[in-house]
């Protein structure tokens, strides 16, 4: 990588490629004729990068440039050098557990990094339109369900604190210099992708395995009640392509307009497994057991509960569906049928 590929077609930039969404987006571009460049932060191994683009077949198609969005000339550099149509900001630190760990890092990471981009649109490439990933975890203790573009945010971590901060920075870049900005908030979206810190990658990983008797200790999970709308993650990057497309800015939701609670995840992976599976007990009690074996295979951990957690989010995408004709074509079942194939293949069991 490093190279340009490709002399035509409009150019993209997309910050934070080698994660989930950064491949998706980068193959959908792709396809459209886009050349792409995508940005990597410094630090980390090239092998636990570009796994994402290598699985995609992507790895060689897209230019990377190693870049601290955090440091304001670089980011000058990286625009004035790559000259993009159109900035898909997608980097961040995307950890809710974590960011209460690091609040100021990410913090950094997730809004001055986008004030960073916003200020070199604004006063050196002010004709090139720029999405922003905002996030349902916005909502946070929401007022209202379902959340739409209008529900107030009440954020419940560190996380989601910063995601407004640059939320409205990317608003308020769009009214007072009349800028093509626009705030995706997409609500969660998983997919073959999805890295195990998160808890639909965590259960089909932990099942898979826990099935093929590589696991003998029982799955522990956190909050089991937590409720969250989740989508398909290659679904939600035509969206933030479309968004890039409308006649003007605006900010949209992209949800599936459903809620599951995590205890919902697991019974829908173990069917997924062919797994019956009893859930038996209360709160920090509660354990799911294998009815074959009799064995238990989930438990409570109370050390994975949030300082502060989100107990329902789901959204409202009819904005999205009528002005971008927006609408999600995998359901959860069917989501949950993809992610346990390609783990059973990476398990080397399929
Ligand atoms: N990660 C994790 N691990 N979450 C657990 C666990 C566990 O063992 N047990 C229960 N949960 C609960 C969390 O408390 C949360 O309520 C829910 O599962 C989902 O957690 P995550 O998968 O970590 O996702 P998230 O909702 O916090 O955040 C994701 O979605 C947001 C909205 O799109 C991330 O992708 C964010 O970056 C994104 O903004």
């Amino acid at each position: 990588m490093g190279e340009k590929f490709g002399t035509s077609g409009p150019r993209a930039l997309i910050t934070g490629i080698t994660s989930q969404d950064g491949a998706y987006l980068a193959s959908l571009l792709l396809d459209k004729g886009y050349r792409v460049t995508g940005t990597l932060r410094p630090g980390g191994t090239m092998l636990n990068r570009a796994w994402r683009l290598e699985t995609m077949g992507l790895a060689g198609r897209v230019t990377t440039v190693t870049v601290d969005l955090t440091d304001a000339r670089a980011v000058s550099w990286l625009l004035d050098d790559h000259a993009p149509d159109e900035v898909y900001h997608l980097s961040a630190h995307s950890s809710v557990h974590s960011s209460f760990h690091i609040p100021a890092e990410t913090f950094a990471s997730n809004a001055v990094a986008t004030t960073n981009l916003l200020e070199v649109i604004r006063t050196r490439h002010p004709r090139t339109r720029f999405y922003h990933a905002s996030t349902s975890e916005m909502f946070g203790e929401a007022p209202e369900v379902p959340q739409t573009e209008k529900t107030l945010f009440r954020p419940r971590s560190p996380y989601a604190v910063a995601k407004v901060a640059a939320h409205q920075m990317t608003t308020l870049y769009r009214i007072a210099y009349g800028l093509f900005c626009v705030n995706g908030i997409l609500f969660n979206h998983e997919s073959p992708l999805r890295g195990p810190e998160f808890v639909t990658a965590k259960i089909v990983r932990g099942l898979v395995r826990w099935q093929a008797g590589l696991e003998d200790a029982p799955m522990a999970l956190g909050r089991l009640d937590a409720r969250r709308d989740w989508g398909f993650a290659g679904d939600y990057v035509r969206g933030m392509w479309s968004m890039l497309q409308a006649e003007g800015p605006d900010d949209y939701v992209l949800a599936s307009g459903r809620t599951w609670s995590v205890r919902d995840f697991v019974s829908l992976t173990a069917n997924a497994l062919d797994m019956r599976l009893l859930w038996q007990g209360e709160g920090v009690g509660e354990v799911a057991i294998e009815l074959d074996s009799g064995r238990t295979c989930v438990t409570v951990d109370p050390a994975l509960f949030r300082p502060a957690e989100v107990g329902e989010l789901r959204g409202d995408s009819s904005r999205a569906r009528e002005r971008l004709d927006w609408t999600p074509r995998v359901d959860l079942p069917e989501l949950v049928a993809m992610m346990v194939a390609a783990e059973k293949v990476r398990q080397g069991l399929a």
